[in-house]
């Protein structure tokens, strides 16, 4: 009986296996086969839309391959909602045009839309962004730069295993989405490329981004209006400026950041370490239960950095930032800051900051011994906090 019951069962899993197996081949989409070249050379644009075409129709769960190679792409929109869930799986490089001009002025390069369960597994993606970098920087008339990877209205989204490097402008930007999961991703653009921002979060909930190194001329990770319950864990962040909560108050009314967590990560010749920052202006922004625990801090020049007076270009208006800043904790920082103010919280006179906790802090200067710096700033410490707490 025991060995008929054990044979059913191989039975069942052989023709479950089976079933599986075929349904999965049905929907395997090559880019190859709907004409894709993988020479780097000749415009894979149209071969990629149709492969997206039939994915997005398919009546079971689709798989888009893209094997080995470099497929060059001009600006591309996958447009859902689709039948079913996609995976995309990449074993080669996409290239963009290093032509900036011919990417139009959209903002961006390759746009995922109003989807719901998509995939992207492997793969990198080469923004080729050194042209439009040397355009920037010589102030000449340049397009609107292209992020690499956008999702844009959408929900249950991964991306895993994702190399993205050169951007033109961001790398991975997600707008007005929903669970959201990022990892084992690497970012790479020089440390002077500008506007090269390695993942942009806004209007977005639900998101966790683990495991990912990233190297860039902007932020490592930045978390604007909108943007609610975020877990970030186990990121190397540098060179780059940093994790940023913000710009926030670039609007007079603006949505909050609510609830994020960056843990377990480690900052190396930064500008920033973590930094919240709103521009000077009325806003009916905020930024609270936000915590920043267990990291490590190798040369950062603003380790831990709240700025209420963010004005790049020094051009603003200079009034007090509307944005209220509360619940912010700092657990278990370590190690060294490149500028003598390591811990810096530079908050609005008209809302001052409340609810900051320091814990277990250690940042030392090279030169000598670091100091904190508070302004409209208010909270409490526990445990060793060096330099001195000023809240
Ligand atoms: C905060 O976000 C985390 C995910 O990062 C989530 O698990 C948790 O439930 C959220 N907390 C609240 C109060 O929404």
């Amino acid at each position: 009986m025991a060995k008929h019951t054990k044979h059913f069962h191989s039975l069942i899993l052989f023709v479950a296996t089976f079933s599986l197996f075929s349904s999965c081949n049905a929907s395997y989409i090559n880019v190859v086969s709907f004409g894709a070249k993988p020479d780097g050379k000749l415009d894979s644009t149209g071969a990629f839309l149709r492969a997206w075409s039939s994915a997005c129709k398919s009546n079971e769960a689709a798989t888009i391959y893209v094997p080995k190679g470099s497929f060059l792409l001009k600006q591309v929109t996958f447009w859902g909602p689709c039948m079913n869930k996609i995976d995309i799986r990449i074993d080669g490089t996409i290239v963009a045009p290093s032509d900036y001009w011919s990417l139009g002025n959209s903002g961006y390069w390759i746009l995922f839309m109003k989807l719901n369960r998509v995939s992207i597994y492997g793969g990198t993606l080469d923004g080729s962004g050194a042209g439009y970098w040397h355009c920037k920087k010589t102030g000449g008339n340049c397009p609107a730069g292209a992020r690499t990877l956008s999702f844009s209205w959408s929900k249950n989204v991964e991306i895993s295993g994702l190399t993205t490097i050169n951007s033109k402008a961001m790398h991975i930007a997600v707008d007005h989405c929903q669970n959201v999961m990022i990892q084992d991703v690497r970012i790479r653009a020089p440390s002077r490329s500008p506007n090269t921002d390695g993942i942009s979060l806004q209007f977005s909930t639900d998101v966790t981004i683990s495991h990912a190194t990233i190297m860039t001329g902007d932020d490592c990770i930045s978390i604007s209006q909108g943007t609610t319950n975020v877990w970030i864990q186990r990121i190397a962040c540098g060179p780059g400026h940093g994790i940023s909560v913000g710009s926030l108050g670039t609007f007079g009314d603006e949505a909050g950041v609510q609830n994020v967590t960056v843990t377990d990560s480690v900052f190396t010749k930064t500008d920033n370490g973590v930094r919240i920052k709103s521009w000077p202006q009325p806003s009916n922004g905020y930024a609270r239960d936000i915590v920043f625990r267990n990291l490590i801090m190798q040369n950062a020049y603003n380790p831990i950095i709240i700025d209420q007076r963010y004005c790049p270009s020094g051009n603003c208006p200079h009034q007090n930032s509307g944005v209220k800043i509360s619940r912010v904790s700092y657990e278990h920082i370590k190690g060294t800051s490149a500028s003598p103010i390591a811990i810096n919280f530079d908050c609005s006179e008209s809302n001052p900051c409340w609810g900051i906790i320091l814990q277990d802090i250690k940042l030392t200067y090279y030169k000598g011994s670091a100091t904190s710096s508070c302004r409209n700033a208010g909270g409490s410490s526990s445990g060793i906090v060096i330099p001195r707490s000023c809240v």
